[in-house]
């Protein structure tokens, strides 16, 4: 780099990682230079070294510890996905049932925590109950705080993973005004969740294997993607030393928003609002409009410029849970002549603006009976074991410090304080 106003040129090291663009290593880049660099929405910036999640956008690929998600999504299920996540390797027999044990024998909350629920309105929004319930877990497990101890961190770790499934029930049982049904330690991972959904103590339910298949893809497809919005939020709370169950409230209010995870909510109400084919073109105009805030929900990702490897399987997911529970879903027609016509217009074509995975989940999740404020809330679910295992990386990194971003200043110089009566 050469400094054209002093004619000065510096170097710096290029690192290069396994797979994947290399980077310029610009940590002693304000040291050597007094300059900064500029990058808002960290376009250009690789923020950390990792190992768990490997993306690239040009060529629609993710890999979690290496192995394909489609691979995953076909052969694996969600409790595999997440040893994976966590410890690096696929686990053998006896690893994963012993993990399925440990994690299935903290999925009850501590009964006080319950209290929690009865003081949010009825009509709250879950995620917004997801974020004051998950932080006050912090409350109550203390022996699980102290992140420079690996085996509270792994306490904790699995606290958050087992949890969240009875947190989010609970959340959806209090809005509709039923009693929380909770955790059973017979029931696998998501057939507990969908138990904790749709049970009620007047009736024997049992669950379909069919929706339980669905979720345990839904789950394994949304559970990491390296440094997302949310995950990078994780990591910064992180940073700071705050404790496991802070960090992930803190990714939960993030996630919520609709251009993150907030997304297959806002599809939903965007596909209700278009109503049908004949409207499409009209919204498809808005989308394009700079002056319209619209945009077209599910459409469009920073890194994924091809389709999302993730969508496709969401997509073929979404036409055999609609199959077997025999749902004629007018809103699946209109999201497929939707995402027919947007790939053939040049606008989303020149910028490469393909469905996204909140594109399909928002109609699985109809057809499985969830409601739509519902559907960010099991991506956060999902997302939990990413922004575990991220967490944990990031606390056992002997490099990581405290993130603190600088920035480029355009306010006011420094000036003298004006009295009152001295005030045009
Ligand atoms: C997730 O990061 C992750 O990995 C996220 C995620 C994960 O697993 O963690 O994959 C989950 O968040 C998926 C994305 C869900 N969000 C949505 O579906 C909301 C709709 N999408 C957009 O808000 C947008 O595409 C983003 C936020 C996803 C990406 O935004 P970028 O990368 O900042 O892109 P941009 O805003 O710079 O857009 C580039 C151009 C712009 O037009 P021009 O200024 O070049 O003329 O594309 C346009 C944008 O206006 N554009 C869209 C659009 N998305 C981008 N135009 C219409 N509809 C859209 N959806």
């Amino acid at each position: 780099m050469t400094d054209n106003s002093t004619g000065k040129s510096y170097e710096f090291p290029i690192i290069e990682g396994s797979v994947g663009p290399k980077v310029i290593d610009v940590r002693k880049l304000y040291a050597d230079t007094d300059y900064f660099t500029y990058d808002p929405g960290f376009t250009s910036t690789g923020s950390c070294e990792s190992k768990i999640t490997f993306i690239d956008g040009d060529e629609g690929i993710l890999l979690y510890r290496g192995y394909p998600i489609d691979e995953l999504a076909n052969h694996s299920d969600f409790p595999e996905v997440c040893y994976l996540l966590l410890y690096g390797e696929l686990p053998t027999k006896e690893q994963k049932d012993k993990f399925e044990h440990d994690v299935t024998y903290h999925t009850m909350l501590h009964d006080q925590i319950n209290n929690f629920f009865r003081g949010f309105r009825r009509d709250s929004h879950p995620m917004a109950i997801m974020c004051g319930v998950v932080g006050a877990l912090s409350a109550f497990y203390h022996d699980s705080l102290d992140i420079n101890d690996p085996w509270h961190r792994m306490v904790a770790s699995y606290r958050l993973l087992a949890k969240m499934p009875t947190i989010a029930a609970q959340a959806y049982k209090y809005s509709i005004g039923q009693p929380f049904v909770y955790p059973r330690n017979d029931l696998r991972y998501s057939e507990n969740f969908l138990h904790m959904l749709f049970a009620n103590p007047a009736e024997d339910y049992v669950v379909n294997p069919v929706l339980a298949n669905a979720m345990d893809k839904i789950l394994i497809l949304h559970a990491d993607h390296e440094q997302n919005a949310s995950t990078s939020t994780v990591r910064l709370a992180g940073s700071s030393g705050a404790n496991p169950f802070a960090c992930i409230a803190a990714g939960i209010a993030s996630l919520w928003g609709p251009a993150h995870g907030g997304a297959n909510e806002a599809v939903l109400n965007m596909l209700e609002e278009i109503g049908g084919v004949d409207n499409i073109p009209e919204f498809i105009k808005r989308a394009k409009d700079k002056d319209d805030p619209f945009r077209l929900m599910g459409f469009g990702h920073r890194v994924y410029k091809n389709f999302d490897p993730r969508a496709r399987v969401m997509q073929e997911s979404c036409h055999q849970v609609l199959g077997e529970l025999g749902v004629e879903d007018p809103l699946l027609e209109l999201a497929m002549e939707l995402e027919k016509i947007a790939l053939e217009d040049e606008y989303f074509v020149e910028r490469k603006l393909y469905p996204n995975v909140d594109f399909y989940s928002g109609i699985i999740f109809r057809a499985m009976g969830i409601p739509t404020n519902l559907f960010t809330v099991i991506f956060a679910v999902a997302r939990t074991v990413g922004w575990v295992a991220q967490w944990n990386e990031m606390v056992e990194d002997p490099d990581q410090r405290i993130g603190r971003p600088r920035q480029l200043y355009t306010g006011q110089d420094r000036r003298d304080y004006l009295m009152i009566d001295k005030r045009g």
